[in-house]
């Protein structure tokens, strides 16, 4: 016999509370009511629920009160809350208190189904992930990033929008893809999206899919990203770079939950998780006037920061390790190990690619130890590294800061005979790119200025090359 799941639905208008229990019946579910916080209260220390709807405004309280209530004292159920129809503070607080997900009235039926089956799942996989959990990608045994892994935990039984800052190369999208897979929508799709590389007349289709012949070019229907996350995650990757006018038509998505392909008649519900990143200071971007607030605040109802590498130094041998021995493992070698002074070298060194610039300096390193051990001369580390990321003061202020010359690009493996012009062209571009980008700070469009080549040409070479 399957055990049957069961809801308490909190709202003191008899007629809502009647629509809302014959629609979680109707799937299924066994339905209490309460009238008021303190009935509400009194049902949720009496027996445990799956699943949680309350009202806004009750008779002796508010629905906030419940959700904070139910966040610190049954943590294990989530729940949603009705909101008046636009009022976005409200829905944003509720997430932020620690509700799983809202619903605005009136109430979409549809919307109130899809919603319910997330949280129900959640409390299915929550049982599963008991028994096997899902593979702990991020890793790291220092406390920051034994901190963000629990936050991680939490806010994946959230349906809240995150909003992930971190620089470059520290492991914003393996935490977007973490959230994902610890959530309820971790059967959907994970759609990661670099808004920065699509081209803004081309956006509107990309996110939103079109119909045939909506304009030239347009040969068939297509569908947009939202609908291909349908039932999962999208990720907004590079959130910083979109443009305006894009920035007005994502919000009302994101609001409404429903697109409406370019040249299409009809409206298309659609049920996405938004995550979103940047290595950029988006909060300093909304002040400047180039990201808008409204669209800020929606996405940032919960914001994660991934540390820089140089912060979590502990981390640095079990990444060593790890991405050692992936490597290896891709190549059909074992593992090389570092030597005692490799270790310290890269102690020292601050990481300004953090995770990723490792990942390149292990990968290049390997190509040039020629034993079982990795020196610290293989590493070829630049002798002084620039400030990482931090903004560059201004060069008259401190003249110290421009006379920083870039190391030599690493040496070429020309001796090694093999003759492989493919090969050895692609050292060359390698060495040629890193050291851009190190002189660049890792930012792509002036990494990709001074290369002389295209933004999206960057793009294709550092996908090709694996520097990505
Ligand atoms: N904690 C970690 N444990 C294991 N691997 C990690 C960790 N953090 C990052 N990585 C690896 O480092 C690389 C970079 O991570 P990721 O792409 O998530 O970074 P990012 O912050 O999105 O970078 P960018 O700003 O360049 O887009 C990936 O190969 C990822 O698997
Ligand atoms: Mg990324």
């Amino acid at each position: 016999m399957t055990q049957t799941q069961s809801a308490l639905v909190v709202d003191d208008e008899r007629d809502i509370r009647e629509l809302l229990v014959l629609t979680l019946t109707r799937m299924g579910l066994r339905v209490d009511t309460a009238a008021t916080v303190a009935a509400a209260k009194a049902q949720l220390a009496n027996a445990p629920f799956d699943f949680c709807l309350t009202d806004m405004r009750l008779p002796d309280g508010t629905g906030m009160d419940l959700i904070s209530h139910i966040a610190t004292q049954h943590p294990q159920t989530p729940v949603a809350m009705l909101t008046a129809f636009g009022n976005v503070e409200a829905a944003v607080e509720a997430l932020k208190r620690g509700a799983f997900d809202f619903v605005s009235k009136p109430v979409d039926l549809n919307v109130l189904r899809d919603l319910v089956r997330n949280a129900l799942k959640l409390r299915t996989e929550r049982e599963a992930a008991a028994v096997a959990r899902p593979s702990q990608r991020m890793r790291g045994s220092s406390p920051a990033m034994v901190q963000l892994r629990q936050t991680i935990e939490k806010v994946a039984r959230s349906q809240a929008p995150v909003y992930i800052r971190g620089e470059s190369g520290t492991g914003k999208e393996l935490t977007a893809q973490s959230i994902h897979e610890l959530s309820p929508r971790a059967a959907g799709p994970f759609v990661p999206v670099n808004c920065g590389a699509i081209p803004p007349e081309l956006m509107e289709s990309e996110f939103f899919g079109h119909k045939k012949g909506s304009f030239t070019g347009a040969h068939a229907d297509k569908q947009g990203l939202f609908q291909a996350a349908d039932g999962g995650t999208l990720f907004l990757d590079e959130v910083a770079e979109l443009p305006l006018a894009m920035q007005v038509k994502l919000l009302r998505a994101i609001q409404e939950k429903c697109v409406r392909p370019v040249g299409g008649q009809a409206e298309e519900q659609v049920d996405v998780r938004i995550l979103s990143a940047t290595h950029k200071d988006l909060a300093k971007l909304v002040d400047d006037g180039a990201f808008r607030h409204d669209l800020y605040y929606r996405i940032n109802v919960i914001e994660l920061r991934v540390p820089p590498l140089r912060e979590r130094g502990e981390d640095l041998q079990e990444l060593t390790t790890l991405i050692l021995g992936r490597l290896a493992e891709r190549h059909g070698t074992t593992a090389p190990v570092l030597d005692a002074a490799a270790l310290e070298a890269l102690r020292a060194f601050p990481f300004p690619g953090n995770v990723r610039e490792l990942e390149n300096i292990l990968e290049r390193a390997m190509t040039m130890a020629d034993g079982e051990a990795i020196h610290a001369a293989d590493l070829h580390l630049p002798r002084t590294a620039p400030p990482a990321m931090t903004p560059p003061p201004p060069a008259e202020a401190v003249p110290a800061a421009a006379s920083w010359t870039p190391p030599p690009p690493a040496p070429l493996p020309m001796d090694s005979g093999s003759g492989d012009l493919t090969a050895a062209m692609e050292q060359i571009e390698r060495a040629t790119i890193e050291k851009a980008l190190l002189e660049n700070r890792y930012n792509k469009t002036r990494t990709a200025a001074q290369l002389g080549i295209t933004f999206r040409a960057l793009r294709y070479k550092l996908k090709k090359l694996g520097l990505e």
